[in-house]
């Protein structure tokens, strides 16, 4: 049931705001500042290392969850595809708790890693949309994502339901370890509450993002860039767009542009950059103002200070509500899905059941 809505996609998309809320009632109760897990939960005190292996959109929540461990709980995290860590075997130090990001729970090559890690990793955790699945099964403790059953082949509310259980295992992880005063702990749960009115905030770019995506239609490469939490965001956006629109985009960390990538920019070259006003925001409208003097076509999309300050000869503009920079990634994912939803629309393409792919992949 599309419940009103063209395809599976555009309903999950809408979805967001509700199953995202789903999400957060779950892992932070009421009148509380702290988190609940749930069966014994975990202490991250001692944890030496973690080990985060996915595939596809979920690698990118573990890239950005990477961010917030490393930042929040100051733990070294290692990130890793399930294809390739599963025959590298890789060593796991003591110390090390392993995590395993899944929507469906039967991905084989994640499955397979997590394999590979019983008896060598101290823990094995999961996040997972399918309580039932092996994944969640196999693990010593799984966290569900609540995002309720997604059926379009392109994962949009199960990656945003991902990325705030990640961040809410971030923050716990850094209220045990002593990292974060209980106020700084308060300030970002405060945010992880209003997210889902923002995410309703956000959905209304969609006429901005409908316009877009018909000129973006047209490209033949897209690029997208971003820094810092940014940057496995531009990452996700790629990865939706060549999916269901067939277009060849990549993304690039803003600052490995002048490395290489830069090359490629021409006036055919459509660029979209993700900045919200942050710390980093200047470093990316540097790299953004190298790519229109190369006569690139930027999309720039940023909240209304960022494009008050950055507006000047770019192409075109999304508008995002002014956001925490910690949740910004699963903010900016709303956006990031849209373009992908409407470039497809636009250019005509099976959007829920895109060609060669398949919902769950349980073959190598
Ligand atoms: C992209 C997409 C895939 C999956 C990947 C892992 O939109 O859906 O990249 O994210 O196949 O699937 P799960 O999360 O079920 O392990």
């Amino acid at each position: 049931d599309k419940a009103g809505h063209k395809h599976f996609m555009a309903k999950e998309i809408a979805e967001q705001p509700a199953v995202l809320s789903d999400a957060i009632r779950h892992y932070l109760p009421a009148n509380e500042d702290s988190v609940r897990l749930p069966g014994e939960g975990i202490d991250f005190a001692g944890v030496q290392r973690l080990t985060l292996v996915a595939c596809g959109t979920a690698y990118y929540a573990c890239l950005t969850a990477k961010y917030w461990f490393e930042q929040l709980a100051r733990i070294p995290v290692e990130v890793d595809i399930a294809s390739e860590f599963r025959y590298r075997e890789p060593p796991l130090p003591a110390g090390t708790v392993a995590l395993f990001v899944s929507q469906s729970g039967e991905t084989a090559d994640t499955l397979a890693a997590l394999r590979y890690c019983k008896g060598k990793a101290d823990r094995i955790l999961s996040v997972i949309n399918v309580p039932e699945s092996s994944i969640a099964r196999e693990s010593d403790l799984a966290l569900p994502i609540h995002a309720g059953v997604e059926i379009g082949v392109a994962s949009t509310k199960a990656f945003t339901c991902q990325l705030t259980v990640l961040l809410i295992l971030a923050l716990k992880a850094a209220a045990d370890r002593g990292e974060m005063t209980p106020e700084a702990l308060a300030d970002h749960v405060a945010a992880l509450r209003g997210l889902p009115h923002l995410l309703n905030a956000a959905l209304e770019c969609d006429g901005a993002v409908r316009g877009a995506a018909q000129r973006l239609s047209a490209a033949r490469d897209v690029l997208f860039l971003g820094r810092g939490l940014m940057y496995p965001l531009a990452l996700e956006g790629a990865l939706k767009l060549k999916e269901i629109s067939y277009i060849h985009a990549e993304a690039y960390a803003a600052g490995e542009l002048k490395h290489g990538p830069i090359a490629l920019i021409d006036s055919e070259m459509p660029v979209v950059v993700m900045a919200p006003k942050d710390a980093l925001f200047d470093k990316t409208i540097s790299n953004m103002q190298e790519v229109m003097a190369r006569e690139g076509k930027v999309l720039l999309i940023s909240d209304a200070a960022g494009l008050a300050e950055a507006q000047e000869g770019i192409w075109m503009s999304i508008t995002m509500p002014r956001v925490h920079p910690a949740i910004a990634p699963i903010l900016y994912a709303v956006p990031a899905q849209l373009l992908a939803y409407h470039t497809a629309i636009a250019k005509g393409t099976d959007v829920d059941q895109p060609r060669n792919l398949a919902k769950s992949v349980t073959v190598e």
